[in-house]
Parts: structure tokens; sequence; C-alpha cells
């Protein structure tokens, strides 16, 4: 079976699991965990911040993140394929009693004047206030899209300049460093709260960071306990998220190839599915045109072939640690002759 349906799905290799078995741990509620400090110390350090705070989940550092910008009652404005828009369970309104306002988007590229068009900050007494703009690199439905450096400075800049806050769900944030070479400092200073995942790329088996100034994070430390997320000797999660920094960031270049790599097998036999040269990172879209892309993933699997389906026509492969180049290529020959089959 060739699993590309996400890149979550990697199991801890073996030197991961010797770290994490290793790792001195405490109880972290108590703070005395230095495995969990020492993640927590080194993640807001890399991306600029003064503090961290260790999460189960990519959501639940977004969550944090959106409600230290936003009050109950305001918004958050994002773009309307966001993952906190799509694919957090509506938890945004459910527990924090947020509203959210999603803005047009080609590929989950950041459009500045499209937001410029909607930020509406003070806008009561009859309208909802704008409090914060949430934007997320790479942008995982947008196909593994790269947000433009100077798109986000500009967009902090607007929002700066409209009194919002500025929050990044940067899931896969090293795979934008890698693939662009820009500082992952750079990336994360121009937001107030960034979240990043261990758990994704870097394949970690559990874990995400959010990182904002100090004040923010003793805040959304409270709200973590709250929600049931205080955990105990959370280093030994930890301690795979660390060997995940140490060893794991530059190795994505070879995910990078292995999705090229795949969308060139499929463009080669139908080259509408997919343009190679719209791969920036590791996750490739395929348009399968006038065929469902269920019954397309269906047919996949029975050739051992693992790829989701996201959309009535669109189909979704992550390279990941666990995959190898060799196999993207087989895995995009079975997905091209499928689709050459059945259209
Ligand atoms: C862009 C993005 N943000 C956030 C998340 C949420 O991460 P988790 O599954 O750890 O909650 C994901 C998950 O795939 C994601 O792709």
């Amino acid at each position: 079976m060739i699993d590309l349906r996400s890149d979550t799905v990697t199991l801890p290799t073996p030197a991961m699991r010797q770290a994490m078995a290793a790792a001195p741990v405490g109880d972290d509620v108590y703070g005395e965990d230095p495995t969990v400090l020492e993640l927590e110390r080194r993640t807001a350090e890399l991306l600029g911040h003064e503090a961290g705070l260790f999460c189960t989940s990519g959501s639940l550092a977004n969550l944090l993140g959106v409600r230290l910008l936003v009050e109950p009652g305001q918004e958050v404005v994002c773009d309307v394929g966001a993952h906190i828009a799509r694919a957090e369970m509506g938890a945004h309104a459910a527990v924090h009693g947020l509203t959210m306002r999603t803005v047009a988007s080609t590929n989950g590229l950041v459009d500045v004047d499209g937001y410029g068009a909607v930020l509406a900050p003070n806008a009561g007494p009859y309208l909802v206030s704008t409090a914060a703009v949430a934007v997320e690199n790479t942008h995982n439905f947008g196909g593994g899209t790269i947000q433009p450096y100077e798109s986000l400075a500009a967009l902090g800049e607007l929002c700066r300049a409209q009194g919002i806050g500025y929050h990044l769900d940067g899931a896969r944030l090293w795979n934008a460093h890698v693939a662009t070479g820009v500082p992952l400092i750079d990336y994360g200073r121009l937001f107030d709260t960034v979240s990043v995942c261990f758990s994704k790329g870097l394949g970690a088996p559990v874990g995400s960071m959010l990182v904002s100034s100090a004040a923010n994070i003793a805040k959304a430390r409270v709200w973590r306990k709250r929600l049931g997320g205080g955990w105990r000797q959370a280093g030994i999660l930890a301690a795979g998220a660390l060997h995940a920094l140490d060893c794991h960031i530059q190795r994505l270049r070879e995910d990078h190839q292995a999705a090229a790599a795949f969308a060139a097998a499929v463009a080669e036999q139908v080259p509408s599915a997919v343009d190679p040269a719209s791969v920036e990172t590791n996750i490739v879209v395929l348009d399968t045109g006038d065929l469902p892309a269920a019954q397309v993933a269906a047919a996949a699997l029975e050739q051992g072939v693992w790829v989701s389906a996201l959309g009535p026509r669109m189909l979704r492969a992550v390279t990941h640690l666990d995959v190898t180049t060799e196999q993207c290529v087989k895995a995009g020959g079975v997905v091209a002759t499928l689709l050459h089959t059945l259209l």
C-alpha cells in the first residue's frame, strides 16, 4: 500500500522512538517537564517569539492562537479554503463564540486587496467587528502552495494599520521555509500568534506549538487547561518533536521532489489533471475532470494507492517521510492510468 492520504500518517523512526524513550520528563501542568520546556523555548526562539505552548494538535494551537486575538462576538477573516474554516469542526465558533468571514482566493494564496476590501475593525453597533486575520502557509487545500513573503508582509502591515491581530496557521511552515530559504524567524516575526505542527511533514507522532508573547502564552496556558489540554509527562512527545526539529526539516526537500515526480507521472498521461509546475511543496491536487474524485480514489485504493477525495472533482496526494520517490512515481502512474481509462 502506498499511503498518500496525508503527511500525518508517518510512524516515528527508530531513532525518534529512542529519543522519546530516553527523554527526561516531569509534570507539565506544574511546568516541570524539562523536555517540554526545552521544546517550547526552542520553537519560540526559531520563530522569533517570546514563548511557546506545546499542544496536542494544530487545531488546538489554532483555536488558542485565534482566541488570543479575537473576543467572543468578533470576527476573524481568513480565506475560503482555510483549515480553520473548513476542518476544525467549527471549534472557533462553537467553543469561543467567534464568527469567521472568508475571502475568495486562488489556491489559498493571499490577495491583500481582497482582505483590504472586507476588514471592518470597530464596525459596531450594527456590524461585526474584525479583530484578526488568519493565513495559512503552506496552504493545505490550496495544494501545498507557498504564500509569497511580500504578500504576507503587506497583509501584516494592513492589519497593523487597522489595529487588528495577525495569526499564522503554520502547520507546514517548515515546508515553505525549506522550499524558499526564507528563515523561519522572518516568517514568525510577521505575526502576533503562530501555530506550527511537528506531526505532519516532520514525522513526530503527536504535537503542535503555539508561539506568541509571554503574556499571551500565559493566558493560552489557562485556556488549554480549561479545554482539557493540560498534560503531564508530555516530554515523551516533546522529545519526538525535538528529534524532528534536529533531523527532519532539511529532508522535506525529498518530499517536495517526490511530489513533483508524482505530478509528472500523472501529467505524462493526463496533462489536464495537474500542471507539475504548480507543485511547490509536498501536496499535489489533481483535477479529475468529469469523473467523481471518490470513484477514482476507490479504484486507486484497489490497486494499492491511497489518496484523498477532497472535493467532487478534487483528489489530493501528500508525500512524506514514509514513502520513497520511486513509490510516488509508481502511484502517479496508477492514478494516471485510471484517469486515462475512466475518462
Ligand atoms: C493547515 C493545517 N492547519 C491545521 C491542521 C490541524 O492539525 P491537527 O490535525 O494536528 O489538528 C492541519 C491538519 O492537517 C492543517 O493541514
